[in-house]
């Protein structure tokens, strides 16, 4: 936890593609930790609090076509200072290990490169959010865009004959974004090597778990707990 109170949990988030698995492996990760005595907080953004999820659904909703690029940046970062401020500080200070479906390298890859707005102002709306709080550790799930692209897709055919809302505003970009998108997850990771774990999200789930927990244990090190 990267900021100036005293260090007590541990910030750990998940990136990637939409369908690159992060929230299955957020979970089972979130068990492991469990079973080795640490209180976790699961928590997900666009939402992760009561107000964010109804601003998730200004987000995500498909019919929000006008939605402007800049209005969109913003509410990810309204989402993102109310997640921060009633749930992922308080339990940070209480020295839970913290877990993030997505954080700000998705503002940065999405609305910064994505959308064309840039990382300067991403970076500065995160200072104003987050007010300094950076992940201790972000596990980057890299798939290749054609999977993540068609299990994106099942999961939102399944979704809709649910009858659920379509939460496919950000899924419907065109090729080219999510192209531009990908690149930009790639680069970061490459300015962040300490931060940013690669794991390869192509191999079998088990797999992709064993070593992601391999990758936790060693950073909280609780090899002994
Ligand atoms: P998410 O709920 O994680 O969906 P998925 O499981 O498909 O990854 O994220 C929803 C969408 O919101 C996803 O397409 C990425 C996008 N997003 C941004 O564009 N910027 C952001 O800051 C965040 C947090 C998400």
């Amino acid at each position: 936890m990267s900021m100036t109170s005293p260090k007590a949990g541990f910030f750990i988030t998940f990136e990637g593609l939409d369908g690159c698995g992060k929230t299955t492996q957020m979970k089972l990760l979130a068990q492991r930790l469990r079973a080795a005595g640490r209180a976790v907080l699961e928590s997900y953004e666009p939402g992760g609090t009561r107000i964010g999820a109804q601003v998730r659904r200004i987000l995500l909703d498909a019919a929000n076509h006008e939605l402007c690029a800049t209005a969109e940046l913003l509410l990810y970062f309204a989402c993102r200072a109310q997640n921060v401020e009633e749930a992922i500080r308080p339990a940070l200070r209480r020295g839970d290990v913290v877990l993030s479906d997505r954080f700000t390298d998705s503002t940065l890859v999405y609305q910064g490169v994505g959308r064309g707005l840039g990382k300067q102002v991403v970076l500065t709306l995160d200072q104003i959010a987050c007010k300094g709080l950076v992940p201790d550790l972000t596990l980057l799930l890299d798939i290749d865009l054609e999977t993540s692209l068609a299990r994106a897709r099942a999961r939102n055919d399944a979704a809709g004959q649910s009858g659920a809302p379509a939460e496919t505003r950000m899924d419907d970009q065109d090729l080219a974004f999510h192209r531009k998108v990908q690149r930009a997850y790639a680069e970061l990771a490459a300015e962040h090597p300490e931060r940013i774990v690669v794991i390869d999200a192509r191999a079998a789930i088990e797999e992709i778990a064993e070593r992601i927990w391999q990758t936790v244990a060693r950073r909280l090190e609780i090899f002994h707990v």
